[in-house]
């Protein structure tokens, strides 16, 4: 069987192309399954796998915890919030405690960029970042891609704009580092305050006006700005920054051709998308969802094919 080129998923960076490969194969015959009335397989039957969220998630945790259900394997969720944590206790010491009781696989959403290597690196489980701080969410960059491929049939020679946060956004890096990967051209778009200064160094595009970026592309994410990183003011006010970014059925229906929007959510409507873009055909955000599902049932289970079992 052929197998993944890492022991845990940190990064998009670490993937081969035969990685991707291999993760949407292996996805294409998940995404089956989960349409199937029985949407199960009993695959990872001895595997138990704990979800560590110490930050907020809706998409990420559920769609985590249905795909190992969905692979038969025991979960375990554990949210910071309430837990103790909240009592002094380390993330180290937090892990080792779960992983006595005999845990073979930690999926973990940290606000630090870097914990999730930092974890895989101290401790004897299997490691996917579901998301570090500012740094990647590499299921999600699958899932995009994987989405973008499913919509055009490909994404060599897609044009891709990832408009609006770029700074403080691991999607937005996690997705440069995929499409590029896939041979797609990728934009970003934003404003200057929101560009981070060593974007140049990652091979992308940037564009200030959001039409221009929007005639150029096959592709537009949208992304929410991420106010709980900013600690200082970027841009006058949100109504500004939707005046001259926010995504409108106007400006969609005035472009030459039909772009797709994606969009990783938590959306916040009318601010970066307006409800009747959202939801319009042209959307696929909850296409992208419901691929969420199948791509990390994929990585689980090429990842859980690595652990020795007794
Ligand atoms: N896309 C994403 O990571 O969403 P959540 O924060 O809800 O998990």
């Amino acid at each position: 069987m052929d197998s993944l080129s890492v022991d845990h998923l940190i990064g998009i960076k670490d993937l081969t192309n035969n990685d991707i490969d291999l993760i949407f194969k292996t996805a294409d015959a998940f995404k089956e399954v989960i349409n199937r009335p029985i949407k199960k397989v009993p695959s990872l039957r001895d595997i138990t796998i704990a979800n560590l969220f110490f930050e907020n998630s809706t998409r990420t945790r559920l769609s985590f915890e249905l795909a190992e259900k969905r692979l038969s394997s025991d979960v375990v969720n554990f949210s910071a919030a309430s837990s103790s944590v909240k009592k002094g206790e380390t993330l180290i010491d937090t892990v080792n405690n779960i992983l006595s009781m005999k845990v073979d696989m930690v999926v973990m959403r940290h606000p630090n960029p870097g914990a999730a290597k930092f974890l895989s690196e101290r401790v004897d489980a299997r490691v996917i970042n579901a998301g570090d701080g500012t740094h990647e969410h590499p299921t999600q960059a699958l899932l995009d891609a994987y989405s973008i491929r499913e919509r055009l049939g490909t994404v060599k020679g897609k044009k891709v704009v990832i408009v609006g946060d770029i700074l403080h956004s691991r999607v937005a890096l996690s997705n440069i580092y995929c499409l590029q990967k896939l041979g797609a051209e990728v934009m970003v778009c934003g404003p200057t305050t929101l560009i981070p200064k060593y974007i140049h160094e990652l091979g992308v595009k940037v564009e200030h006006n959001l039409v221009k970026a929007l005639e150029w592309c096959d592709v537009a994410n949208m992304l929410r700005i991420q106010l709980e990183r900013q600690d200082i003011k970027y841009f006058p006010s949100l109504r500004e920054y939707s005046m001259q970014y926010g995504l409108t059925k106007e400006i969609l229906d005035n472009l030459d051709k039909k772009i797709v929007v994606m969009h990783p959510g938590p959306i916040n409507r009318g601010v970066e998308i307006t409800s009747d873009v959202a939801d319009s055909e042209q959307a696929i955000i909850l296409q992208q969802v419901e691929n969420g599902v199948a791509v990390r049932m994929a990585v689980i289970y090429l990842l859980a094919s690595k652990i020795k079992r007794q």
